[in-house]
């Protein structure tokens, strides 16, 4: 009975020991601000690519800014499948989408099925850190 106890907390020492281990492995790969820094940079590349022509994080264009949105649309599950598709949403006739293509004059947004929910995560992490670039504030 007694190495059996004792086999059990050999056992449970290494699992913590190895989950403490790999923990700090990752925090020496990449620091929290480092990670940060590349998913902006990520969803800078992706929103100038695909979304820059028509919206712009603070200024409306051929769509709405886009910085805040988030809290602004019905959900984060609404927010990635109008962006997939937005007219699965219209077909449904989703209220919300309603008013919005209503508001914009029934301009079509183009629809993004391959881009996954972390890069639209991505997307908006960049949108809603965006600051005006501080020579154009002046
Ligand atoms: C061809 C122009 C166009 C492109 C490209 C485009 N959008 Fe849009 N977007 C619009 C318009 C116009 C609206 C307003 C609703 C409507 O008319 O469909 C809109 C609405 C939205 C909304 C809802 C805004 C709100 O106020 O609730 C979100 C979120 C959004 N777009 C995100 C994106 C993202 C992210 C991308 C890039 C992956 C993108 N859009 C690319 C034109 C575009």
């Amino acid at each position: 009975m007694k190495s059996i106890v004792t086999l059990f907390l050999l056992l449970s020492i290494t699992f913590l020991a190895c989950q403490s281990e790999s923990a700090s492995d990752k925090s020496a790969e990449a620091p929290k601000s480092m990670l940060a820094d590349q998913t902006q940079t990520k969803g800078k590349e992706l929103f100038q690519s695909k979304c820059g022509i028509c919206h712009h994080p603070i200024k409306d264009m051929t769509g709405p800014s886009l910085k805040g949105v988030a809290e602004r649309v019905p959900s984060k599950e609404w927010l990635y499948q109008w962006i997939k598709n937005p007219a699965t949403l219209l077909d449904q006739q989703d209220a919300y989408a309603m008013a919005v293509y209503e508001k914009w004059n029934k301009t079509t947004m183009t629809a993004y099925p391959d881009l996954s929910n972390e890069q639209i995560d991505q997307i908006m992490n960049y949108i809603d850190n965006f600051e005006i670039p501080s020579s154009s504030a002046q």
